[in-house]
Parts: structure tokens; C-alpha cells; sequence
């Protein structure tokens, strides 16, 4: 299968197989067929997170369970969700009937699998704020399980699922816990002034689309995979002689005494921001988001990804991380 049109950062890539199970039964069967076979599996969902290889060996598996059902529970509601929903039309149907707790992670692309591998987040909320439960089928004995949320170990863009259990699960449903009441975070910055008094979960919802337009590329238009590296979290003393020489340079303090960084900001200073070479260029209204022409190769991005944090690294004593995961 040709996986081109798979991923929304372009990459040429070919499944040797590919399969899109519907129900928890196809999966195990799928994954028992690969035990047998011998071939690797690899979990696709959008598409939007990964930077594939040209040529992917054994099985892909893109989960297209896509059934979702609340249940009520006083003023909240558990929210079942099968991996294969879209994580931006949940937003949106659940926003609009009402209900708070994803609203500010609208238009982030992909599916709802993927949610908890990288712990989504945006403009104050993330993921882990209102995840309860994954469903999980271990990919050697085809075990169905349970991990709550906190055993899921969600991190700033981070999860058991990039660490422990990394290649050995497959995910097949979420369970959110949403509310009636409301509970707006507008923290972020413009946010508040973009919706008024006592907004609707709907309202704050279309708020960050329009955030998110006015800055981020849409994948549909112009290939890219969100923010291509993760804010890097530092030392205070590594992070205070830099805003000693820089005083306006973004720093969030963490509670743990380190000091997080905006990566779309060092690589600006970098003047990167807009610059293209070949395939590959730094997003003109974002300097945290590359993008791609859809000519271009993975030997090419691991090149340009490597000078820009080469760049940074040259100028701010700082290593940047890639945000999405290279198969
Ligand atoms: N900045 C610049 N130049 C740029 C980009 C950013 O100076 O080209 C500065 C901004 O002015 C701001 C700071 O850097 O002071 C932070 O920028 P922004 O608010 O745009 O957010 P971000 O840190 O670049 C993160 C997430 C996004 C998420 C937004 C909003 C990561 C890696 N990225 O971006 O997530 O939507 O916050 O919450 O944490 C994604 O993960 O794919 C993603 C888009």
C-alpha cells in the first residue's frame, strides 16, 4: 500500500501490508496473523505525528474503529471513543452538545489512538487532563487490558506508549471524562479576549480554530506534521544567562525548577522562520512547523531538521528534540 497520502508531512512510503480493522476481533486477528507470518506491525493513525520510511516491512495497521458513546454520571459524562475517530470532529460534536473539557484542543489533526501516545496538548489543556482509561490489545499474546491514566505515565508530549510499552500495544479506545459544568481555560494568550463573558464550550472551541488557522499550516494545503520539535524543557542554569542577554525571550518556569522554552522562538532568532532549502522550508507564520513540497525525501528533512538544530544548538547552548516520532 502506498502510504504517500497517509501521512500529512508527504514522506514517500510503502506499506508491504496494510489493513484497517473495524473492531477490536479484527485487530487480534490481524496481530495473530502477524505472529504467524512473522511480519513487524506498525500502527498508523492520521498520520500527522510520524515521519515514515520509504519502505515499511510487514503489517500496517490503521485502527478504524470509529464508534464513540457517553454515558451520564451526574454532571459529567465518561465518553467511550474508539481509536479510529477523529479527534477534531469529537471536539467539535461534543462541544457543541455542551459538554467542557476538550474544546481548547480543537483542530489538532489525527486520531483519537493517537491522543494519548504524545499526550496532546494546546492553549492550556491536554490530553491527560481528562483521559480516565486506554484500551489496549498487547501485540505478542493478544490480551485485551485496561490502563488507567495515570499508568499511562502522560507527560509534556509524552507517554508510556513512547517509552515501556513502545512497539508492544496497540490502542483501541479512550475513555474521557467531560462536563456539564462550566469550566473554560483561557488562560492562553489571546484566548480570553477572543471569546466573551460566560462562553460556550462551542465558542472557545471556534476560538482556537481561528488561533490555529491565522498560524498553522493546514496539512490538506501544504504538507507538515504540527510542530516539528518539542519545546525544550532546561536547567535554570542553563535558562538564566540566556535571559540575562535576552530579557523578551518566552519562558515558562516548571515546578520543578526548570524553565521551558519556546522552540518556535529560538529558531525565529536563528532566522529560519520562512526559509526553504529544496523540499523542505520553516512555516513563514511559525517558525516551529517545517513544511513540505511533497518532492522531497526523508534522507533530505533529517538534513534540514539537522542544520536548524544545528543553528540553535550554535547560538543557545540548546538541544532541540524532534516532536514526532521517526519510524
Ligand atoms: N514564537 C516566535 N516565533 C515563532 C513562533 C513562536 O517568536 O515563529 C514565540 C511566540 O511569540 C510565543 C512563543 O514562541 O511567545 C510560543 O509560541 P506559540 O504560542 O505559537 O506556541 P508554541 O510553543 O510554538 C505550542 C505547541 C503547539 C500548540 C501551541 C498552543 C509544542 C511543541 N507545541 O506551540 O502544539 O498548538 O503551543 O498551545 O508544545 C503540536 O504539538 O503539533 C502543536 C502545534
Amino acid at each position: 500500500a502506498d502510504l504517500s497520502r497517509a501521512n500529512t508531512l508527504r514522506l514517500p512510503c510503502i506499506a508491504e501490508h496494510a489493513a484497517a480493522p473495524t473492531t477490536l476481533s479484527e485487530v487480534r486477528e490481524l496481530l495473530a496473523l502477524a505472529r504467524a507470518r512473522r511480519w513487524p506491525v506498525t500502527v498508523l493513525g492520521g498520520g500527522s505525528n510520524v515521519l515514515l520510511p520509504p519502505v515499511l516491512e510487514g503489517l500496517v495497521l490503521r485502527p478504524a474503529l470509529c464508534q464513540w458513546w457517553g454515558r451520564c454520571e451526574g454532571d459529567t459524562l465518561a465518553l467511550h471513543v474508539g481509536a479510529g475517530v477523529n479527534w477534531h470532529q469529537l471536539v467539535m460534536a461534543t462541544a457543541a452538545r455542551g459538554l467542557w473539557g476538550i474544546e481548547n484542543l480543537a483542530l489538532i489533526p489525527g486520531e483519537c489512538g493517537a491522543a494519548p501516545v504524545q499526550n496532546i496538548g494546546a492553549y492550556g489543556v491536554e490530553l491527560g487532563d481528562v483521559l480516565e482509561a486506554v484500551q489496549v490489545v498487547d501485540r505478542a499474546s493478544g490480551r485485551v487490558q485496561w490502563l488507567s491514566a495515570r499508568e499511562c505515565m502522560l507527560g509534556y508530549r509524552d507517554s508510556i506508549f513512547k517509552g515501556a510499552l513502545e512497539g508492544q500495544v496497540v490502542i483501541t479506545q479512550l475513555v474521557l471524562r467531560l462536563s456539564r459544568r462550566a469550566r473554560p481555560v483561557l488562560s492562553y494568550g489571546d484566548l480570553a479576549a477572543r471569546v466573551g463573558a460566560n462562553p460556550t464550550p462551542l465558542a472557545v472551541a471556534e476560538a482556537v480554530c481561528a488561533i490555529r488557522r491565522a498560524k498553522l499550516p493546514d496539512p490538506a494545503v501544504l504538507a507538515n506534521a504540527g510542530s516539528f520539535f518539542k519545546n525544550p524543557i532546561v536547567s535554570a542554569g542553563l535558562a538564566q544567562p540566556l535571559l540575562a542577554r535576552h530579557a523578551q525571550m518566552p519562558h515558562f518556569p516548571q515546578p520543578d525548577g526548570r524553565v521551558k522554552l519556546a522552540a518556535g522562538w529560538l529558531i525565529d532568532q536563528c532566522g529560519w522562520k520562512g526559509r526553504r532549502d529544496g523540499a523542505f522550508g520553516v512555516h513563514a507564520q511559525q517558525a516551529l512547523v517545517v513544511v513540505h513540497d511533497g518532492q522531497g525525501s526523508r534522507e533530505e528533512l533529517m538534513r534540514f531538521a539537522n542544520a536548524i538544530v544545528a543553528d540553535v544548538k550554535a547560538r543557545f547552548g540548546v538541544t532541540l528534540e524532534p516532536e514526532p516520532r521517526w519510524l
